[in-house]
C-alpha cells in the first residue's frame, strides 16, 4: 500500500533533542510539527480550560491525563495543515495514548510510518536540562553549553525573551525522567512489535542527529507489516532535502 503523506514520532528522554529535530525535520519535509508539551505550554499561555487543568501536572513534571491529552492533540491533527504528514513530539507517552492515535489514524485512513527513538545517556540529559533556554513568543530552543543564542537571554529568531521552564528545574526533572524510563519507554517494545521502531544515536551534534535521521527516513521509505509491505513518500523528494552529510 502506497500513500503520499508521511507520519512520524519521535520518541525520547526528556532533554534528548526531540523539539531541537522536529523543528528542523518538518521545516524541511513539509510537515506539521505538534509537540504536545508546546501545545500545553500555549494553552496556558491563553488560559483555555485545558491549559489551566495541564497546569498542576506540568508544574509537578507529571503525565497530564490521556483524556485531556488526546482530545488536545486530535484536534490540532485534524486541521488541514496535517494532510502531508505530521511530525509528533512528546506524544503518545503511555501506551492507551498510542492505541487511540493507531485507531483514530486508521478512520482517516492514515497510519504511523516510523517512530525514532533518540537514544542519550542519562548524564548528558541532566547536561542539556539544566542549560535549556526557551523563547517565550514561539518556543525556539537554545542551550547556554551547547547552543547559546548570539545575545544573552535574547531569541536570535523574533527577538522574544528567553526563560528557563520551571520543570526543568529541582525535584521536577529526576520526575519528568522516571517516567518516561518507567513508563513511555515502553512504547519501544509498542512499536517496535509493529516493525516501525528505529534507534537513532542522540548523543551527537544537533547536525549529525538531523543527518542520521533524514538517512533513516530516506534510505528505507517501506516496511513489511505481516505480509503487507507498506511504503510512503516524503513530502519533499530526497533530492531536495538538505544535504545528508553533517
Ligand atoms: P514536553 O514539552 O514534551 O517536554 P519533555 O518531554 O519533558 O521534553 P523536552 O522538551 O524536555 O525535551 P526535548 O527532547 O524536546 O529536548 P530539546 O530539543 O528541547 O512536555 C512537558 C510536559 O507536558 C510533560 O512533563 C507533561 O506534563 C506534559 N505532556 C506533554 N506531552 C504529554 C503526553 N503525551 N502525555 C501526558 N502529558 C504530556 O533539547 C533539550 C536541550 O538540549 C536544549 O537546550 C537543546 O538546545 C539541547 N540539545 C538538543 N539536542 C542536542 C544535541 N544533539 N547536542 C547538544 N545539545 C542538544
Amino acid at each position: 500500500m502506497e500513500k503520499k503523506d508521511v507520519n512520524i514520532i519521535l520518541i525520547g528522554a526528556q532533554g534528548s533533542g526531540k523539539g531541537t529535530q522536529a523543528a528542523k525535520l518538518s521545516a524541511a519535509l513539509g510537515v506539521c510539527h505538534i509537540a504536545s508539551g508546546d501545545l500545553f505550554r500555549k494553552a496556558l499561555q491563553e488560559q483555555t480550560a485545558s491549559g489551566l487543568r495541564a497546569k498542576v501536572f506540568l508544574d509537578r513534571g507529571e503525565l497530564v491525563p490521556d483524556e485531556l491529552t488526546v482530545a488536545m492533540v486530535l484536534e490540532r491533527l485534524a486541521q488541514p495543515d496535517c494532510l502531508s504528514g505530521i511530525l509528533l513530539d512528546g506524544f503518545p507517552r503511555t501506551i492507551a495514548q498510542a492505541q487511540v492515535l493507531d485507531s483514530n489514524l486508521q478512520q482517516m485512513r492514515k497510519r504511523i510510518d516510523r517512530a525514532v527513538y533518540l537514544d542519550v545517556p542519562h548524564d548528558e540529559l541532566l547536561r542539556r536540562l539544566s542549560g535549556r533556554w526557551i523563547c517565550r513568543a514561539h518556543q525556539h530552543v537554545y542551550n547556554s553549553l551547547t547552543r547559546p543564542p548570539k545575545v544573552s537571554g535574547v531569541c536570535d529568531i523574533d527577538g522574544s525573551e528567553l526563560y528557563q521552564r520551571s520543570d526543568d528545574k529541582g525535584e521536577a526533572v529526576q520526575k519528568r525522567l522516571d517516567i518516561f524510563f518507567n513508563e513511555t519507554f515502553r512504547l519501544l517494545d509498542y512499536y517496535r512489535k509493529q516493525q516501525k521502531l528505529v534507534t537513532v544515536n542522540g548523543n551527537q551534534s544537533i547536525d549529525q542527529v538531523y543527518a542520521d535521521i533524514l538517512q533513516v527516513l530516506t534510505s528505507t521509505p517501506t516496511i513489511k507489516v505481516g505480509k503487507e509491505i507498506l511504503t510512503w513518500q516524503l513530502p519533499v523528494p530526497p533530492s531536495r532535502l538538505p544535504s545528508q552529510s553533517a
